[in-house]
């Protein structure tokens, strides 16, 4: 007889491994179907964000960043080091040793909360009459030969993630062209790196190539550098960016790509209508990702993808058919896995009778790049666009001592609140350790907060967090350090 589940997840990257988590702490049986084959050919949780995701390029941009320091830094604290080196592989290693920790970490969670891992590709088989679904995981027995099981399931969450969009008859090899996971397995650093899309994966991932000496080269359609961001953010990050050695061109319109022996020729137009040849060691297609949906046979529930392939959903993640539920890439919003993990955490407590919210507004986005960039809330353009009256306060790191004392001065904090209330709208942040300075933002924004309450909270002396203090006070016109 097929199994019984309350909760199937179809996906166990961070938003499925965390609403499988969640649901079942919430006392319900729970089922997760996960296929994800790592390089060593075992089956593996963590999806995108732990395999070929946030973590590795995580730890490489670390790596890449102490080498960076080592380098070029530690001299202006009269440390001298001779003889530098870099070991690509020990780095790769030590890579893949955290990705193994924190993949075998979620196969402990679910052990821990009696979670089944459905090993094998999961799809829907159909409605079951008086309520539920059946879930077909097509998988292999302990010989290794095709199985399929059937499982039965009261509630379904998808979150079948998403895969790195490629460009039009250019096949990734993930040799020469390359996507994500290419991009974070390298064995040598490639002298020359070209890098299609000056997006998230591009700064960070050209970051770590460019810090270990390779020469890259961003080529980025869109005519502005970073448009998500503030403006003045996207300013300060291009210029230090370029300070640093990327080479980044915007306005460009890709043409052909040709792969020879041992290197790519990316034919290209520039912003001013010019050919021009890009000839790269190795190339980084890093332009988007579109969502898992195929093979999902989401017809048999009556569900469809909607023409740019994600699964429509409503503010509360629930598809159009009752039971059925999606969050993370493979729906609306931004593809981020926190943002994932907090639809995970909501969809569980709304079948548990929860009244749980997300307020997409006060979803934090970071981008780790040296400095880092982050904000949470509204852009100073967005809140032009809206008729908001606004006020701001922008504070440079260079006026801190801690930010002096770590040789981290680079980049500012900006605040921006409601001219006539006060309320809190966006911060944004260009500097070191913005990832975690703006967690006190999202705080803040999520608790309704004015600057002001910014500015009447202790901060510690001396703390990077103490600029972001000073641009809410500089908001109101009071910044005490400058
Ligand atoms: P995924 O992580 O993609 O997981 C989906 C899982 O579903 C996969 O394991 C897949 O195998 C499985 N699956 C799909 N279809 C089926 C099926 N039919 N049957 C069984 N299993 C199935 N985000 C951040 O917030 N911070 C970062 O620093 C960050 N860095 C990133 C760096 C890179 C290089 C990349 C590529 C992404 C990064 N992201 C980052 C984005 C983040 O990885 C994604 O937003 C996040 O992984 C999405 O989580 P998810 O659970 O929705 O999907
Ligand atoms: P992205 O959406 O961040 O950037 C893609 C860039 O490629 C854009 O600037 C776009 O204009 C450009 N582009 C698109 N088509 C192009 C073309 N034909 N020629 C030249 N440029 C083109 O996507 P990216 O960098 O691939 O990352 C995917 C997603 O993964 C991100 O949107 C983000 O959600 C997530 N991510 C998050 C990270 C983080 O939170 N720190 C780190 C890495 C990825």
């Amino acid at each position: 007889m097929a199994e019984r589940y309350d909760v199937i997840v179809i996906g166990a990257g961070p938003a499925g491994y965390i609403a499988a988590v969640r649901a079942a702490q919430l006392g319900f049986k729970v089922g997760c179907v996960e296929e994800w084959i790592n390089p060593k050919g075992e089956l593996t949780l963590g999806g995108t964000c732990l395999n070929v995701g946030c973590i590795p390029s995580k730890a490489l941009l670390a790596t890449s960043e102490e080498y960076e320091k080592a380098h070029h830094h530690l001299g202006d604290h009269g440390i001298t080091l001779s003889n530098l080196k870099i070991d690509i592989a020990k780095m790769q290693s030590r890579k893949d040793e955290i990705v193994t920790k924190m993949t075998k970490g979620i196969e402990f969670l679910f052990r821990k909360n009696k979670i089944t891992w459905l090993k094998g590709r999961g799809s829907f088989a159909g409605k079951i009459d008086g309520g539920g679904f059946r879930i077909s995981v097509a998988g292999k027995d302990k010989d290794g030969k095709p199985v399929v099981d059937t499982h039965e399931t009261t509630n379904v969450i998808v979150a079948t993630g998403s895969k790195a969009r490629h460009l039009p008859n250019v096949p990734v090899d993930n040799v020469l062209i390359n996507d994500n996971e290419g991009a974070l397995a390298f064995a040598q650093v490639p002298k020359k790196l070209g890098v299609i899309g000056a997006g998230v994966i591009g700064l960070e991932l050209g970051s770590v190539w460019r810090r270990l000496g390779a020469e890259v080269t961003i080529l980025e359609a869109l005519p502005g550098f970073l448009a998500a961001c503030d403006e003045a953010v996207s300013k300060e990050a291009a210029r230090q960016f370029t300070k640093q050695g990327l080479a980044i061109h915007l306005g460009v319109k890709i043409g052909e790509i040709k792969t020879g022996k041992s290197g790519v020729s990316v034919a290209y137009t520039d912003n001013k209508g010019d050919a021009q040849t890009l000839e790269v060691d190795k190339l980084i297609v890093s332009i988007g990702r579109v969502p898992n949906t195929e093979g999902l046979a989401l017809e048999n529930v009556g569900l469809a993808a909607n023409e740019r392939g994600f699964i429509d959903v409503d503010d509360h993640c629930a598809t159009n058919v009752p039971g059925i539920w999606a969050i993370g890439d493979v729906v609306r919003g931004p593809m981020l896995a926190h943002k994932g993990e907090d639809e995970g955490v909501m969809v569980a407590e709304l079948i548990a009778g929860q009244k749980p919210h997300i307020d997409y507004n006060c979803i934090p986005w970071v981008i780790y790049t040296s400095p880092e960039i982050a904000w949470v809330g509204k852009t100073e353009a967005q809140l032009k666009a809206e008729g908001r009256a606004y006020k701001a306060g922008q504070v440079p790191f260079a006026i801190n001592g801690r930010a002096l004392g770590i040789n981290a001065s680079a980049g500012f904090v900006k605040v921006l609140a409601d001219a006539a209330t006060d309320e809190l709208l966006g911060v944004h942040i260009v500097a070191a350790n913005a990832s975690d300075l703006i967690a006190e933002a999202a705080v803040a924004l999520e608790f309704k907060a004015s600057s002001e309450d910014i500015t009447r909270v202790s901060h510690p002396h001396p703390s990077l967090s103490e600029v972001v203090r000073e641009a809410a006070l500089a908001a109101d016109k009071r910044a005490l350090n400058m």
